[in-house]
């Protein structure tokens, strides 16, 4: 008789998993972590985008909205943490994906075949971190007033440091292409998320393409009035 262990006791238990971790760790959490920080930082965008317009009902409008917003810093603070969570986690799930997608190709697969082979699908891994770069500059420009020092920054002054920020063709050229990714950007993220919450049937594409053009064609049109008002002379500093 042989005088090894029996099978059961050598068969060793699986590590603790918390069912967080593995929620996280499969591709159905990780494709929900994409679309909820993806709703997540749209909700902060269209926001974004409609206390903006408020330019064009002149300067004291803008400057009460921009102090409104900076009169309970706590909320401020948390606010910029929970979207700077979001950014992590949209990035970390776009990779997350990204790895478990390289490692099921097949070796030797070289020929890219697009199932939705859009514009924007195919160039979401570059508008990504443009917007990545251009939130970072931003933020630089207009919060801080740090990287173009050259059009005098007035601290609490939103509506001067807007005009005065984006008079600078190159500047609002960089904003406007900033724009155009956006649009990349924003209007496959809907689409997929679309797919995300298993609306992927060919009945439900139509609805899904239209719904993402038209939240797009809202969100990047208001943004992008602003750059072209600047340079057109509509909005000017007072
Ligand atoms: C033409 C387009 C845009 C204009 C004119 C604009 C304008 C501004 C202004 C004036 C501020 C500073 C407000 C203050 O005085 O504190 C600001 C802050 C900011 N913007 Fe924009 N924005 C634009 C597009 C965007 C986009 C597309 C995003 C994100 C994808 C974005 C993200 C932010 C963030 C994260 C801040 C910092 C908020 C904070 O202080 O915590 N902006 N923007």
């Amino acid at each position: 008789m042989s005088s090894s262990a029996p099978a059961a006791a050598i068969v060793q238990s699986p590590p603790a998993e918390s069912r967080l971790a593995r929620i996280l760790g499969s591709s159905i959490g990780q494709k929900l972590v994409m679309a909820a920080t993806g709703i997540i930082l749209s909700g902060f965008v269209v926001g974004h985008m409609v206390g903006n317009l408020t330019v064009f009902k002149g300067a004291a409008a803008i400057n009460a909205y921009g102090a409104a917003l900076r009169k309970f810093p706590a909320v401020l603070w948390g606010v910029r943490f929970g979207l700077l969570l979001s950014v992590g986690l949209h990035i970390w799930s776009y990779l997350a994906l990204s790895v478990k997608s390289w490692g099921a190709r097949p070796k030797g697969y070289r020929v890219t075949s697009y199932k939705e082979a859009s514009l924007a699908s195919r160039t979401m891994r570059w508008t990504g971190p443009i917007l990545g770069a251009f939130v970072v500059f931003h933020i630089l420009h207009f919060t801080t007033g740090t990287i173009h020092p050259g059009f005098a920054y007035i601290s609490g002054d939103v509506y001067h440091n807007l005009v005065a920020g984006l008079s600078y063709a190159p500047v609002a050229a960089f904003y406007i292409v900033a724009m155009a990714c956006l649009a990349l950007h924003v209007f496959h993220g809907v689409w997929s998320l679309f797919q995300s919450l298993g609306f992927s049937q060919p009945r439900y594409d139509s609805f899904a393409r239209r719904l993402a053009t038209l939240f797009t064609i809202i969100v990047v049109g208001g943004f992008v009035l602003i750059p072209f008002a600047v340079l057109a002379g509509f909005l000017k500093l007072q």
